[in-house]
């Protein structure tokens, strides 16, 4: 089974189009050890010719141009993908907007919740992906489903879709109610355990989750590798950063670092690799040179960056 790292970014990219903010100015003025990054997907494979995406960022485009195994093979008919299927985490403008630059009648499957289901069914521009070329099938919390291409043929990508402490996407909220409660843990947000054909352990992608509670400790426990949202460092980053008025808890991200953050919350669980990915542009990790960097790989941590791919 591989595992790639298509884009690392939180929503807004890295640099994001008008962000000012010296980790921004930083990426485009190209400084040692600040790398540009791309927004929120992962790419698995069972047999290293079909891939089954998580999530379709708005750089779907960009990230499939740098990444060969995501385009037409050489030998395949005139209109083709290797894309078998999309797994989506939650209806995020990051993890759908890419959608719509998939069409072109081209056969994949759709796979995400009751709710980022609807969320689809409810935004007719969706259906420039005609459900009878692309269907669109649940992806109900169970155990080991089975992602299967446009066909029905099985991909040899198995996975195992669960909630997590997160809430419903930004333009879902209602206006002019700051105070409500957006929280959700029933399936607006989701982890996915990855396994395979032929693979020797589990990969856990989790680009949004709010908390790190006892059920979260014990799925991910002798994960092979977990893929963690890894947002914020702080909670009030962007409020300190001048850039925003919310916390990353108000966003449905937990920070990476505090008594409450991730880093402190996994700290006894045994997992073969941790990586942050979903990494938003206000993070100071995102500076290699920084002491936040530092921080997050003394704890056992790694920060994920484009390109970045595994094995297991
Ligand atoms: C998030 O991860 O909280 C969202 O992607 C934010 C957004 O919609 O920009
Ligand atoms: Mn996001």
């Amino acid at each position: 089974m591989r595992v790639k790292i298509i884009g690392s970014a939180a929503g807004g990219g890295f640099p994001q189009w008008n962000c000012n903010y010296r980790l921004s100015r930083a990426a485009r003025a190209g400084m040692s050890g600040v790398h540009s990054r791309t927004q929120s997907c992962i790419a698995a494979s069972a047999d290293g010719a079909g891939w089954v995406l998580f999530n379709a960022s708005p750089d779907i485009r960009q990230q499939i141009a740098q990444t060969p195994e995501l385009q037409p093979a050489a030998d395949a008919p005139l209109r083709s993908t290797p894309i078998r299927a999309v797994v989506l985490t939650n209806a995020d403008v990051d993890h759908i907007a890419g959608l719509l630059s998939l069409r072109e009648r081209q056969p994949f499957a759709i796979y995400a919740t009751a709710q980022v289901l609807a969320t689809l069914e409810a935004n007719s521009i969706f259906n420039v992906l005609d459900p009878a070329i692309v269907p669109r099938r649940l992806l109900a919390p169970m155990e080991d489903l089975a992602i299967r291409d446009a066909d029905g043929h099985e991909t040899g990508v198995v996975v195992d879709a669960f909630p997590v402490p997160g809430k419903i996407a930004l333009y879902l909220e209602q206006r002019g109610d700051p105070s409500a409660d957006f929280s959700s843990d029933t399936g607006d947000t989701i982890g996915v355990r990855i396994t395979g054909t032929g693979s020797r352990g589990a990969v856990f992608y989790i680009p949004g989750c709010a908390r790190v509670d006892a059920s979260l400790r014990t799925r991910v426990a002798d994960a092979a590798c977990l893929l963690f949202d890894g947002t914020v460092y702080t909670d009030d980053e962007m409020i300190i950063a001048g850039v925003g008025q919310k916390t990353g808890a108000r966003m449905g991200h937990i920070a990476m670092s505090g008594e409450a953050g991730s880093i402190a919350g996994l700290a006894d669980v045994k997992i073969g690799r941790r990586i942050f990915v979903h990494v938003n542009n206000t993070n100071p990790v995102l500076d290699e040179n920084s002491a936040e960097h530092a921080a997050v790989k003394a704890a056992g941590w790694e920060v994920a960056g484009d390109g970045m791919e595994m094995e297991f």
